[in-house]
């Protein structure tokens, strides 16, 4: 039996081998589609420059000590987020009705991972129109119809959907350990060479300056409350946070790793790839006359023409749609993590049933997606597509909100002690700053965020 009342628990389903595992499994969480997909197209639609800067202050204002204080929520209560939260309400509030935070977030990871998994689905095929030489030498003109026929017929995306949605059901059916850590630590090196390699490419074939320029020029007349909302939405599901995947995580960190180290170690990583991304993408689409505001197929479109011109575009693309696919998967994995540690923990189930009943609900849910850039693409109603409004109400909503109720959970509910106890029990300098931002940097932020979007201040 687990000691329920010791603040040290050990966890219920095994450790990280080491601190090295954790930070390769987390930053395998956050770096995913998020940097490489969906970084640059929703730059590209906020106009570039200042939405940058807004990301980035985002993320270490608000991302940094929120993913913290997940970790120390996670390794503290050493449970599913649900059980955790309620277990540490009960220890630090006397109320367990904190678990809703638990479930808000479970049921987050379970909408992500339904649209996720199609968007990663197209990465999948691509795999393979890379490697049949589709591309080379193809016009824009020509990689736009790829694409179009790709996402436009249910079945082929549907497919695709399916074979990600079982290879990840796959790796978290087997365990956290056996099947993420190996799997990080080889590729995560391998897509930053990659990437590294194009970025090379993009800085004597593309328009780089221009790509430049505009990435990192404030042109602040252009940001409006929503962008502001967009580039938060974007820091928060671009470090996993908000939802409990990394409150998961952390339930499997040994005692003595440094949280701080490895946050930051995480964010330096997460950040560097999806600039790197869009460092790579944009040169590419100005060289090309392409748009930059092209939506969610800008990754999907730009690349290609790139491929298809170089030296050796078929092994390139190649490698690199593989190397997309598993960063996609070792993100997806962690979104399944919350409900099924849930479904094992509340239901008794073994991580197979869990693994394989989660997975079929997201991806069923999933299918809607599948249909939204196919017969569906004309339903349109608040932000869009199906696929639009998923995408806004988890990204936009639901993880700065979640987001919001962990660090005040963490700053405000939790003893002083508690959570020294976990970053740093000498409660050093360190240790206040990060207080500091739990207490009132970030919950401050993120409200205004929200009001300003919501029109509070007559900008949005
Ligand atoms: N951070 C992942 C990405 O950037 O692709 C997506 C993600 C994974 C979001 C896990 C949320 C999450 F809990």
């Amino acid at each position: 039996m687990p000691d329920i009342d010791s603040p040290r628990r050990r966890s219920l389903h095994g450790h990280w081998s080491s601190r090295l595992a954790f930070v390769l499994a987390v930053s395998g969480s956050a770096v995913g589609l998020g940097n490489i997909w969906r970084f640059p197209y929703v730059a590209g639609e906020n106009g570039g420059g200042a939405f940058v800067l807004v990301y980035l202050v985002c993320v270490f204002a608000i991302g940094l000590p929120i993913m913290m204080a997940e970790i120390l929520i996670g390794r503290r209560g050493r449970r599913n987020p649900v059980a955790t939260m309620a277990l540490l309400g009960e220890e630090e509030s006397g109320t367990p009705a904190w678990r809703w935070v638990g479930i808000f977030g479970v049921v987050g990871g379970v909408i992500i991972l339904s649209y996720y998994s199609v968007i990663a689905g197209w990465a999948v095929g691509y795999i393979f129109e890379s490697a049949s030489g589709a591309f080379t030498n193809a016009t824009v003109a020509e990689v736009e119809g790829t694409f179009g026929d790709l996402i436009g017929d249910p079945l082929v995306a549907g497919a695709w959907h399916t074979l990600f949605m079982f290879i990840s059901v796959f790796v978290v059916a087997r365990g956290v350990e056996r099947g993420l850590e190996q799997a990080v630590r080889v590729l995560m090196p391998a897509l930053i060479g990659l990437l590294l390699m194009l970025l090379g490419y993009s800085m004597m074939q593309g328009a780089f300056q221009e790509g430049v320029e505009f990435l990192f020029e404030p042109r602040f007349d252009e940001l409006t409350g929503g962008s502001i909302l967009e580039a938060m939405g974007q820091a928060f599901f671009t470090l996993s946070v908000g939802m409990g995947a990394i409150m998961a995580y952390g339930a499997y960190l040994p005692e003595e790793a440094s949280i701080t180290r490895t946050s930051i170690a995480v964010v330096l990583a997460d950040t560097g790839v999806a600039l790197l991304a869009a460092l790579v993408i944009f040169p590419i689409v100005f060289a090309n006359d392409m748009d930059p505001a092209s939506g969610p197929g800008l990754v999907f479109q730009s690349l290609p023409v790139a491929f298809g011109q170089m030296p050796g575009g078929v092994i390139v693309a190649t490698i690199f749609f593989v190397l997309l696919t598993f960063a996609a998967w070792t993100s997806a994995i962690s979104l399944m993590e919350p409900a099924v540690a849930w479904c094992m923990e509340t239901l008794e189930y073994t991580r197979v049933q869990a693994a394989s009943v989660v997975g079929c609900i997201i991806w069923l849910i999933g299918v809607l997606t599948v249909l939204s850039f196919g017969p569906l693409s004309e339903v349109r109603f608040l932000r869009g597509t199906l696929f639009d409004n998923f995408d806004y109400l988890t990204n936009n909503i639901m993880l700065p909100v979640g987001g919001l109720l962990i660090v005040l959970f963490a700053g405000w509910i939790m003893a002083e002690n508690s959570s020294a106890d976990e970053i740093d029990p000498e409660a050093g300098l360190v240790y206040r700053l990060w207080r500091f931002a739990a207490r009132v940097v970030a919950p401050i932020a993120v409200i205004l965020v929200l009001l300003n979007a919501l029109g509070l201040f007559s900008s949005g």
